[in-house]
């Protein structure tokens, strides 16, 4: 416990400085290498290799996500910061991991929520 919290700290730490690291709260099958769970090593029509051009039935093939978040996603959720961008699991999360706790892009998901909904910026 004491190991991981020190490491935790560490990959904070590290992802405050715009650098992730691998370990502790990289997500778990990037960090067993299990990349073809997701990314078709070879070839694919999908950004990034992408196994699934869909993010959310990607994510969903292991998360039961509709138990988390009922925020809208899918096409009719415009992303106000890229318009070309629909709300979809990645826009709250990456998915290799961050160094941040649930592969959050920011360390506390107040700073997730502003980006998108400044008016409630404190
Ligand atoms: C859980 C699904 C998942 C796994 C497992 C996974 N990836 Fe990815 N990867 C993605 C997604 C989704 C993206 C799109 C951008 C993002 O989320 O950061 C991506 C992006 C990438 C990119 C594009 C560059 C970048 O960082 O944005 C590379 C290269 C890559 N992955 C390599 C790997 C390798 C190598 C592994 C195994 C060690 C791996 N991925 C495992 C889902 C996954
Ligand atoms: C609007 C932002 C947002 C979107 C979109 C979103 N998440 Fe999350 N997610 C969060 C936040 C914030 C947390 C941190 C824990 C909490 O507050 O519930 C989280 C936690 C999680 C967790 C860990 C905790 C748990 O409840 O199991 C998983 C797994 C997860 N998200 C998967 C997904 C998947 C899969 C999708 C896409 C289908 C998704 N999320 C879309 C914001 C989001
Ligand atoms: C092949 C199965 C698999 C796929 C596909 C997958 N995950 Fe995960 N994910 C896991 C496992 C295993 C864990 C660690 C155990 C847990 O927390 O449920 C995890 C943990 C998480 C967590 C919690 C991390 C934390 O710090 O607590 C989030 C958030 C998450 N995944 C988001 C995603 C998103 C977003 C995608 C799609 C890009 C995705 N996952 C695709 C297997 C998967
Ligand atoms: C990537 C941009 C983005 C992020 C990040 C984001 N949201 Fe949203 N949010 C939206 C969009 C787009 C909508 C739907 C259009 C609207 O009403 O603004 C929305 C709608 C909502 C709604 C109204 C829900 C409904 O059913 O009408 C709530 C509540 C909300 N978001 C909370 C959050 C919280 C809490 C977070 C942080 C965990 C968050 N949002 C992060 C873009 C975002």
């Amino acid at each position: 416990m004491q190991v991981a919290l020190a490491e935790k700290d560490r990959q904070e730490q590290a992802a405050a400085r715009g650098r992730p690291v691998r370990g502790a709260l990289t997500h778990q099958p990037v960090r067993d290498g299990d990349c073809a769970l997701c990314h078709l090593p070879h070839a694919s029509d999908s950004a990034h290799l992408m196994a699934n051009p869909s993010v959310i039935d990607a994510c969903g093939a292991c998360h039961d996500w509709s138990k988390h978040s009922n925020h809208p996603m899918g096409p009719k959720a415009t992303d106000s910061r890229n318009r070309n961008l629909t709300i979809d699991c990645l826009s709250c999360h990456r998915s290799h991991g961050t160094g941040y706790r649930y592969l959050m892009p920011f360390p506390t998901s107040t700073d997730l929520c502003v980006q998108c909904h400044k008016r409630f910026t404190r």
